[in-house]
């Protein structure tokens, strides 16, 4: 299914895991739809995941470390993958969430300071260094575009979900503010793509996820989105078809967003009442 949608771009993609993660299925479209790029992940990331299959999937593909705290890994990244392409770039995707509380399951009553800022460091500042980097650098050409993965828990309370609710609420306002300023110096467009549950290694660290998968799906007119489409949607706002679209946070759910309640979910209650007598 093929169409050449990103022929001649290249791109730097971040967050590649396993072949279960969004940035893994978004690198393999991109490649089939003729983009060149570049893979990164945090170097401990690099040690245990499998990016160098990724990378022979990907026509060789540069795999080059960075942590995306890190100012230096960040220049070094984008000045690597500069003279990897022999100039600018035109895409970035920004597929990076982590949040130590969620991984050591205390609670977000209980939250441990020091991981909360971990977990904004990692999930949401990590953006504003990758573009603060790329405008110093000069590292992207006019109409490019960067998109950073977000979920719905920046606008509504999913409990589960712990301090990377405040992380993707200040990603997405990063993506706003950074889009007008880069906007207006390079006509550099930044977006949020805010997808449905997905099971990935980050996904189902979330405690509930299981049930708010099956919730979610149950909701959505359309039913959840896969990381595939997730995919395909990313490749979308690579293009030149969304030249238009920036500071925007995009929900590719389903339909999960608008919807108050689905006629399954009711159905579901009803017997559940009926079952409690
Ligand atoms: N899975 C879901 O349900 C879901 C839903 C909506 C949004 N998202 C978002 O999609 C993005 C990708 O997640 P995924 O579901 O593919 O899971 P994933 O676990 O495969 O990807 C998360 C990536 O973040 C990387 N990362 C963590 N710390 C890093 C650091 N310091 N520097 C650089 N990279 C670092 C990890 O190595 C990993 O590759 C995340 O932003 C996530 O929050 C996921």
């Amino acid at each position: 299914m093929a169409h050449q949608l990103l022929k001649g771009k290249k791109g730097i993609i971040f967050g590649a895991l396993d072949e279960r993660s969004i940035a893994w299925k978004t690198a393999i479209r991109a490649v089939e739809e003729g983009a060149e790029i570049v893979l990164t992940n945090a170097p401990i990331a690099l040690r245990m995941g499998k990016i160098n299959e990724l990378s022979a999937l990907c026509n060789n593909a540069p795999v080059i470390p960075a942590d995306a705290t890190s100012v230096t890994d960040l220049e070094n990244l984008l000045q690597k993958s500069m003279e990897h392409f022999g100039g600018k770039m035109d895409f970035i995707l920004h597929s990076i969430g982590m949040s130590p509380n969620v991984r050591k399951a205390i609670p977000y009553t209980d939250t441990n300071y020091d991981n909360f800022l971990k977990t904004l460091d990692i999930s949401a500042l990590s953006l504003h260094k990758v573009l603060q980097s790329a405008m110093k650098l000069d590292a992207l050409k006019e109409w490019s575009s960067v998109v950073a993965l977000t979920y719905i828990a920046a606008q509504r309370t999913f409990p589960g979900y712990n301090d990377m609710a405040e992380a993707k609420a200040l990603m997405e306002s990063i993506a706003r503010s950074f889009g007008y300023h880069y906007g207006f110096a390079k006509k550099v467009r930044v977006n949020t793509i805010s997808q449905s549950p997905t099971i990935t290694t980050a996904g189902s660290g979330v405690s509930g996820f299981d049930a708010f998968f099956t919730y979610a799906d149950k909701m959505s007119p359309l039913g959840n989105a896969t990381a595939e489409q997730c995919a395909d949607y990313c490749l979308t706002m690579f293009s030149d078809y969304t030249k238009m679209v920036t500071m925007q946070n995009l929900f590719h759910d389903g339909g999960f967003s608008n919807t108050g309640v689905s006629q399954s979910i009711i159905e579901e209650m009803e017997k559940a009442a009926q079952a409690n007598g």
